[in-house]
Formats: C-alpha cells, sequence, structure tokens
C-alpha cells in the first residue's frame, strides 16, 4: 500500500538536533512567524522522526507493530487490514482483545494500580482521586451490574452524564461487555435524545439526577424522563440514574438508582476477549440534512490510533504528566482524549465536571496549579474567552507545570495561538494544532512537538501512517501554495468503520466525491513548504465553539415551529466561537399579522434551544419578508452569509427577486 506519494507526508522541516533551527522568539518564515522545536523536545524527537520513517518504509507494518506495541492483544493478529469490501474496513480482524482491560486492568497487573487515573474536581469544588486499581474495580463491578441488567455484547447503551467519574466508569462498562455505547452530550435536549435513542434502539440509560454547570444543577433525568415519552422508545428497559446533582427526580419503575444497583453487584468481573472489530460506540454527529448520523467506531484499530496519538502528539511520559484535556465526553474528542487514549497509555488526567469561569474567572487556571498539569488540550473558543476575560487572570496564577498545549475542533487564530503560548505557556510551550473529526476517530493532521517547526493557525503535517492529501475538484493532488479540498488517500485504523444502519449514508457522504478517497468536507490551503492549513467546512456544516452543527437541523427545527414558513440558517464569523449560527425566518401569515419582531425571534431562538439544545440557539434569528432565491428556487445562503457577517452583499444578479437582499440587510 505504501506509494511514493507518501513521502508528501514527511515533515521535511525537521531538526533533531535543534542546531539549525531559528533560535529565540520565533522567526518569519514566508511572511509567518514559525517557531523552532522547543528543546524541551529534541530528546523525544529523534524518536519521534523515527516514526515518520518506519511508516514511510511501510505504512501497513507501522501501525501493525505500534498496535502491538501499544496494545495487549488477547488473540495477536496476523492480519493487518482488509479494505476488500470498501470503504467498510477492517483492522487487525483476526486478533481479539478487551478495550477496558486495555485501558484499565493490564496496568494493575503492570504494578501501575496506585497510580492517579483521575484527579477529578467537581465544580462545587468538591474532589475524588481514582487510581488504577480502584477505576478498574468499579469497572468490573459496573460491568457486573449491566450484566445482571441484562446488558450483553451488541447491545447498545446510551449515557447521557455530566462530566463525572461515573460517565467514565459506564463507558469502559460497556467497553467491557463488548456492548456499544452511545454518550449523548447532556447538553442536548429530550428530543435529542429521544431520536439517538430511537435510532440506535437502546436497552439501558445511564443518566445522572443532574450535574453542575455554571454555579447551578443542571437537571438530566427529566429530559430522559421526556424523551422516553416520546416515539420509538420502547426498546429501554431501564434507566440507571447516578445521584450527583440531588435534585428531586420523578421516579418509574424502570428506574434505578446507581449506586443500589453498585452495592448488588458482584465485585470482579473476568473480561471477556472481543474481535478488534466489535463495534465499540456510536456517536451521533450533525451531517448536512437534518438528521444526525450515527457514526460507528470499532475496537482494535481505533485504540491503536487514540493511544498512538495521544502518546506522540502529545509526547506523553505517564509516569510524570498529568495531562488534561477539557472536552466533554459527549463529543468525539472526549472518547478519544479523556477516556480511551490517556487510560491505554495509563495516564493520570484531570477531569473537570463545570465551566471555565464558576466560582470566578481563573477556575481552569487554578486546576493547572493545583494538580500541576503538564499537557492541555483545549479548544480555540476556550482561549478566545480567557484571552476576553484579560491575561491577569492567568498571571496571578503559577503555570509554571505546563510543557505543552494542544488546540483543537477548529482553525485556531493565529492571535489566539500566540496569547495561548505566551500567556498560558510562557513562551516555554510549544502548542500543537490537531484536525481530526469525529468520523476519523483520531488525530490526523498534527506538528508532531520537537520534530515540526510550528506555525501558529496551521495543522500543518498528517501525523505517520496517514496519507492526508489536498486535492482540487477533480481529485488531483494541489501543488504548494495551492488550496483545494482535505481528502485522506488511504485507510487508518480509527475511520469510521460506517453510520449505523445506513451504509448508503456513509458511501454518499464520504466516498463518492473522490472515488477511493475520503473526503472530510474541509477545504485547505498548503503552504509553500507543504504544509497544511484548514480553511473551514465547504459544506452546510457550522463549527460553533468546535461543535459541529448543520444548517439543514436547525432550519428543520424552526419549520416545526407554527408561525414558521421557511426558514435558513448560515454560519457567520463570529469573535469568540467562530462562527454563530443566524437565522432568516419567514413568518406564516397568521404569524406574521401585527407581529412584536423582538419577541418572536427571541422565542424562536428558545425553541431551537428546546428541540435541539442550548449550543443550536441562534445568534439572532431575522425575520424577513422573503429570501434570497434564484430563479429555480434555491436559497443563495452565500448572500444571507454577506449580511450576517455585515459585509456588503455580493452579485445578486441571478436572484428572482433583486431588491430582496436590501430589505434584509435593513432588517439586520
Ligand atoms: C470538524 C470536525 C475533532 C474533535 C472536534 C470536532 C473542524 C477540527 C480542527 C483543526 C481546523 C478543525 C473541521 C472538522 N476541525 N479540528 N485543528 N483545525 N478545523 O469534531 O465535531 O467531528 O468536527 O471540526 O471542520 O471537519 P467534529
Amino acid at each position: 500500500m505504501t506509494t511514493p506519494t507518501e513521502a508528501h507526508a514527511r515533515p521535511g522541516r525537521s531538526d533533531a538536533s535543534g542546531s539549525t533551527a531559528p533560535s529565540g522568539d520565533g522567526s518569519v518564515d514566508g511572511g509567518r512567524t514559525s517557531y523552532p522545536p522547543s528543546a524541551a523536545f529534541v530528546a523525544g524527537a529523534v524518536a519521534h522522526e523515527d516514526l515518520h520513517h518506519a511508516a514511510e518504509a511501510d505504512r501497513l507494518q507501522f501501525w501493525a507493530d505500534q498496535s502491538r506495541e501499544l496494545l495487549d492483544w488477547r488473540t495477536p493478529f496476523t492480519r493487518t487490514l482488509d479494505f476488500d469490501d470498501a470503504p467498510f474496513a477492517k483492522w487487525f480482524d483476526d486478533g481479539t482483545l478487551n478495550v477496558a482491560e486495555n485501558c484499565l486492568d493490564r496496568h494493575v497487573r503492570n504494578g501501575l494500580g496506585d497510580r492517579v487515573a483521575i484527579h477529578f474536581e467537581g465544580e462545587p469544588g468538591d474532589t475524588r482521586t481514582i487510581t488504577y486499581a480502584e477505576l478498574t474495580a468499579d469497572v468490573q463491578r459496573a460491568a457486573n451490574m449491566l450484566s445482571d441488567l441484562g446488558v450483553v455484547a451488541g447491545d447498545r447503551v446510551v449515557v447521557y452524564m455530566p462530566l463525572i467519574p461515573e460517565a467514565v466508569v459506564a463507558m469502559l462498562a460497556v467497553a467491557r461487555l463488548g456492548a456499544i455505547h452511545s454518550v449523548v452530550f447532556g447538553g442536548f435536549s429530550a428530543e435529542s435524545l429521544r431520536a439517538r435513542i430511537e435510532d440506535a434502539g437502546a436497552k439501558l440509560v445511564v443518566t445522572a439526577d443532574g450535574g453542575w454547570r455554571k454555579g447551578a444543577v443542571a437537571p438530566l433525568k427529566p429530559a430522559v424522563d421526556e424523551a422516553l415519552e416520546g416515539e420509538g422508545t420502547d426498546s429501554i428497559e431501564h434507566v440507571l440514574v447516578v445521584r450527583r446533582g440531588g435534585n428531586d427526580v420523578t421516579w418509574n419503575e424502570r428506574d434505578l438508582w446507581w449506586h443500589d444497583e453498585m452495592a448488588k453487584a458482584a465485585p470482579e468481573h473476568e473480561a471477556r476477549a472481543f474481535p478488534s472489530e466489535q463495534p465499540l460506540f456510536i456517536l451521533y454527529t450533525s451531517g448536512t440534512t437534518g438528521k444526525p448520523k450515527g457514526i460507528v467506531h470499532t475496537s482494535g484499530g481505533y485504540l491503536t490510533q487514540a493511544a498512538f496519538t495521544h502518546r506522540n502528539v502529545f509526547d506523553m511520559h505517564p509516569e510524570t504528566d498529568v495531562y488534561w484535556c477539557t472536552a466533554d465526553i459527549g463529543w468525539i474528542t472526549g472518547h478519544s482524549y479523556v477516556v480511551y487514549g490517556p487510560l491505554a497509555n495509563g495516564v493520570t488526567q484531570v477531569l473537570y465536571e463545570g465551566t471555565p469561569d464558576v466560582p470566578e474567572p481563573g477556575r481552569w487556571w487554578d486546576l493547572v496549579d493545583k494538580y500541576g498539569v503538564t499537557v492541555l488540550y483545549t479548544a480555540p473558543t476556550a482561549v478566545r474567552s480567557a484571552m476576553k476575560a484579560g491575561r491577569q487572570i492567568p498571571d496571578a496564577r503559577d503555570l509554571s507545570s505546563l510543557r505543552l498545549l494542544g488546540s483543537v475542533g477548529e482553525p485556531i487564530n493565529p492571535e489566539a495561538w500566540h496569547w495561548f503560548r505566551q500567556v498560558i505557556g510562557h513562551d516555554r510551550t510549544p502548542v500543537v494544532d490537531t484536525w481530526w473529526q469525529t468520523e476519523t476517530g483520531a488525530i490526523m493532521v498534527s506538528a508532531l512537538p520537537g520534530v515540526t517547526q510550528l506555525k501558529p493557525g496551521a495543522a500543518q503535517c498528517p501525523i505517520p501512517g496517514i496519507l492526508a492529501e489536498v486535492v482540487d475538484e477533480d481529485g488531483n493532488r494541489v501543488e504548494p501554495g495551492a488550496s483545494g479540498l482535505l481528502t485522506i488517500a488511504e485507510p487508518w485504523p480509527s475511520m469510521a468503520r460506517g453510520i449505523w444502519h445506513d451504509p448508503d449514508r456513509f458511501i454518499e457522504t464520504y466516498w463518492s466525491k473522490f472515488p477511493g478517497r475520503y473526503f472530510a468536507g474541509d477545504g485547505a490551503r498548503l503552504d509553500g513548504e507543504g504544509d497544511i492549513w484548514l480553511l473551514g467546512r465547504v459544506d452546510d456544516v457550522m463549527n460553533v465553539s468546535g461543535h459541529r452543527l448543520s444548517t439543514a437541523e436547525i432550519e428543520s427545527a424552526l419549520v416545526e415551529h407554527d408561525g414558521v414558513a421557511e426558514a435558513a440558517v448560515v454560519g457567520a464569523d463570529d469573535k469568540t466561537t467562530g462562527q454563530a449560527i443566524v437565522a432568516f425566518v419567514i413568518l406564516t401569515a397568521a404569524a406574521a399579522d401585527g407581529v412584536d419582531r423582538a419577541a418572536v425571534s427571541e422565542e424562536l431562538r428558545q425553541f431551537v434551544g428546546q428541540r435541539i439544545g442550548a449550543i443550536a440557539r441562534p445568534r439572532q434569528v431575522v425575520i424577513v419578508p422573503e429570501l434570497p432565491k434564484t430563479r429555480s428556487g434555491k436559497i443563495m445562503r452565500r448572500l444571507l452569509r454577506d449580511a450576517a457577517e455585515g459585509r456588503t452583499v455580493g452579485d445578486t444578479t441571478t436572484l428572482a427577486d433583486g431588491g430582496i437582499m436590501a430589505q434584509i440587510t435593513e432588517l439586520m
């Protein structure tokens, strides 16, 4: 499978010795600042260079070697990749393993039982220190509990939880049984939860009474109750409820307290081995239609790449590092870089339940100081919020433990990159910008600290063993200096194995634009040195605070409102959240009559929040008399984006009604 094109994947500017790299504060390179590999990483750089060489020499052998090195296989695999049924890949498929055992028991067996797995900090300030031995014991008991409740391999279990240790325990207990978890972000509405339960045909929901957010308890159990009143949820046999918020909950026959059932369950659980391709989880993500896609990931390949990238992109030293990824387990980042990657690597990490500014804006930096965090992985939107709050807040804390910073979710603007490096990293820490997706399962494009000269704002190079290529509309690789579409030319271990119950949509969405290539949906530019700069989505998918939302999904929520005749949604540039949702709405004749615009638009904002979840609430709902349509009736979102971003509206000559954009701009 190794082709000459793979040379393209190699970071050509590496300098493992550091001797010829520009020194000091960053040098200007093609008009942009770049930083030499940090001295702190030069020792590890040789090993990182070797990884690139090994992957270039034989890509499949490289992944097989990594998998054997990073994981414990019960039955060793002999086949690395089977792509005969492309685009449905099988990796290491004659091997067997238990994912939970790889994340837990084997570390205890290796004498690391006393190592802290999780430093948990609740938003109100309660803390728990959980060692690998304790986490293993909890997961074993929880696996027995789930098994007593009838969960068997292949069953789907929905996890709708705050960011507390039991959420991690629930995921790993499901994995231990060879069952499939579907984590639904706690900020999603009852209706979003219902739709996911229905689509997956789940047997059980694990939830909590509520969790702490922004200084108060945000209830979760009531949303589960509401979801289960809806259609298509008869498959649910029980709801397991963790007591966390202490809020009142109504109790149904199917409900069980987590602590009661845990107390009844046997403590020891023997982990069975499952095939490498045993499904591990489904995670729903927004696409270009109204219906979220259930992305399916399996076991051996997923865990290999999650562990590999976690170890190498973050240059992990599990004996000494204290790692903190601020993502919620409701997103893929939380799956791969809170649960599976760090635990497979036996790393100590921080898990924080709440928001960065409770009880005051310095909370995150207090946690870095308190736990001595060495590696921090977060999103540009969080960096920009911290910038807005002012540098005096982090400056008042001791952040000297930090040695590496990571960014994910959207392109990080150079201004935020520099602030992150200077104010949080005290100019000592590399910042790695990691590009990947729910579908890719793990990091695909990122600088490796110590190897790559860092360029603020660029994700830069495919990691070893990945063939990320920028192509033109015809699928030909573009030359350095040109822009195009980001694709992956060869299968990779943690790639999605499909969309739950919808193989056709998987093929259509990702594999039909460029036959034989995975199309990511992102635009990208190659700079003169062949480094990759992400340019954002090229489809109707928005990125709000690093979270993916579809315009179509929000439009369909809006038109479910009685007063709405038509809706068009666009993502507009936003200083803090990257993009913000702006909706243009035509009211029905009845609703439009003598309407209080401000009140209706606020009502519609709240309505979307209730239908999908608070993250989908538009920044602005503009009530308009008509939408800009071509003569064939196609809505020209490009013009609406111009209006939403306060730009001069572009070419309107193809519109059926040439005057409409002037009216809309007037209403903004
Ligand atoms: C989309 C995937 C991967 C976890 C977070 C989001 C955008 C992600 C970067 C980055 C530029 C990025 C892309 C991608 N994205 N990371 N470092 N630079 N863009 O996961 O919800 O599956 O969204 O997020 O547009 O397609 P997701």
